[in-house]
């Protein structure tokens, strides 16, 4: 397989979403891809984050998480945003990540890259594929290749989610973090994503 670059990164206040983008790494990296994790920029004021303390407990598990910037997705052959739901959408925090991107699109620098998506929110239907699909919009002006993880492993059939890994936290985070069903679906999520990546990479080689 062509050795292949992937970036994950996430925006994650109370750590949902950074344990899914935790076994995307390790998917990828299993898969062969040289990885970077990277967490997206923190922009709410500090009264905010003070005043939930898994956030701010969040903040300080992740200092030593490198903040993510251009050259993550300039170097990359493939990118997982990862996400929690805010109100149905992106979290602010990633979207605003993305919205420094406009240089490298002006370039074309980030057309055919592959890219896949994946969120947590608190409750079964409250908005995770218009989450996924919501970042799409912004695949579709990069010329990405979106690579959704579909029903292509058994484990899709059991956490039911083709737009990609999405994870039910609960009301106030009662379900606890992320168990291994759902990391057995970001892993398979981003062996796929790095195998279509590679694929690529080869085929354009050639
Ligand atoms: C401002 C705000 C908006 C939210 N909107 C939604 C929502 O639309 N649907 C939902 O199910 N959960 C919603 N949630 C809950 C989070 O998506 C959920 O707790 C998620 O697991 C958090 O991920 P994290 O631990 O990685 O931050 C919202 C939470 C906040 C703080």
């Amino acid at each position: 397989m062509a050795p292949v670059n992937v970036s994950v990164i996430y925006y994650s206040a109370t750590g949902n979403v950074h344990a899914l983008a935790r076994a995307a790494v390790e998917g990828a990296e299993k898969a062969g891809a040289t990885v970077r994790l990277r967490k997206v920029r923190e922009l709410a004021p500090p009264e905010a984050i003070d005043s939930v303390p898994a956030w701010a407990r969040h903040i300080q598990d992740t200092a030593d998480v490198e903040v993510a910037d251009l050259d993550d997705l300039s170097w990359a052959d493939a990118v997982l945003f990862g996400t929690p739901t805010r109100f149905g959408n992106v979290a602010s925090q990633l979207k605003a990540f993305i919205d420094t991107a406009g240089p490298l699109w002006q370039q074309g620098r980030l057309a055919d890259k592959v890219v896949s998506a994946f969120t947590a929110t608190g409750t079964a239907h409250g908005g995770q594929e218009s989450t996924i699909l919501a970042l799409s919009n912004t695949f579709y002006h990069w010329g990405g290749i979106i690579v959704p993880p579909g029903y292509t492993d058994p484990v899709q059939f059991r956490t039911g989610n083709p737009y990609g890994t999405s994870y039910v936290s609960g009301a106030g985070g009662s379900n606890g973090l992320p168990g291994e069903e759902v990391l057995q679906a970001a892993r398979h999520q981003a062996r796929r994503v790095t195998e279509t990546a590679a694929a690529l990479k080869a085929g354009r080689a050639a």
